[in-house]
């Protein structure tokens, strides 16, 4: 099979699609022939990605915390390519360092809410469809302080590991239904939401990025192509017989 053919026929939804590490998710399935929902809370960087990558892809404004829009979501991408293939569930929010004192519980729920509970959300509501269809294939963005955890960073860390629970343990539920979940655990990205992990005021982001490549074994921070590349092979037949798959793309972090 050629290699721009690996997605063909296929629809898939990729939630943060607007930007980084998402974006380049959706660029690459729609160049490997899949028909693609660009979803995310910014509604019109979603339409300008959508925009950008032309024919068969489709933006579509959500927030991947609330089970309403997930619906909405779902319902629209079945309306408009009447199945569902491929979920990647991408979207996410950083967290600063704070003191676990200082942590309040609207912070808290907010970063479990749009990093973990929006992954039940998008399971529970595309599934129906992969069982009607008799497959599917699931790839959840983790990360890989879910398995190496810094400090200060504690319901960031929190989610992640929900996510990569809750990953494996959907893909023991669904392995007989042909559904296949499994999990990328990205290093330091370089993507906007770097920035988001540090206090601007005390470190600027050129510092921040020398900081986090400085932590990372091979030297430098991963691109959104890496993780691309990792979700390609994730959702498509190269990996057929791989599920509950945690994929650390981190340089050696994780080691
Ligand atoms: N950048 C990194 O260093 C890094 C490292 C490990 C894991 N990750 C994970 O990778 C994923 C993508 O991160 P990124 O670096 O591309 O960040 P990014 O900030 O570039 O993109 C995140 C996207 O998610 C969208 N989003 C935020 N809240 C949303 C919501 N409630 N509903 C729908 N969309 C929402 C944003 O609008 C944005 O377009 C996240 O899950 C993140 O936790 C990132």
């Amino acid at each position: 099979m050629s290699r721009h053919q690996l997605l063909q026929g296929k629809t898939a939804i990729v939630t943060g699609a607007a930007s980084g590490l998402g974006h380049a998710i959706a660029a690459l399935f729609h160049d490997q022939g899949a028909r693609v929902i660009v979803a995310d809370l910014n509604g019109e960087a979603a339409e300008a990605v959508a925009a950008t990558l032309g024919g068969d892809a489709h933006a579509v404004q959500a927030d991947v915390a609330s089970e309403a829009s997930i619906r909405a979501l779902v319902d629209a991408t079945v309306s408009r390519f009447g199945a569902i293939d491929v979920l990647v569930n991408c979207a996410g929010v950083p967290q600063v360092y704070t003191a676990i004192e200082d942590l309040d519980e609207r912070h808290w729920d907010r970063i479990l809410g749009v990093n973990a509970k929006s992954i039940f959300l998008a399971c529970k509501h595309v599934v129906p469809h992969m069982k009607q269809a008799g497959g599917g294939t699931i790839v959840n963005i983790g990360s890989i302080v879910g398995v190496r955890p810094k400090p200060g960073q504690n319901a960031y860390c929190a989610s992640k590991a929900a996510t990569i629970a809750l990953s494996q343990s959907l893909a023991l539920e669904l392995a007989s239904s042909h559904i296949r979940v499994n999990v990328i655990n990205p290093g330091a990205a370089e993507t906007p939401m770097l920035g988001g992990f540090l206090d601007p005021a005390k470190t600027s982001l050129e510092d921040a990025k020398k900081l986090f490549a400085g932590n990372i074994p091979m030297g430098s921070l991963i691109q959104p192509d890496d993780i691309a590349e990792a979700a390609l092979y994730l959702a498509s037949s190269l990996s057929k017989q791989v599920t509950g798959l945690v994929m650390n793309v981190d340089g050696g972090r994780g080691v």
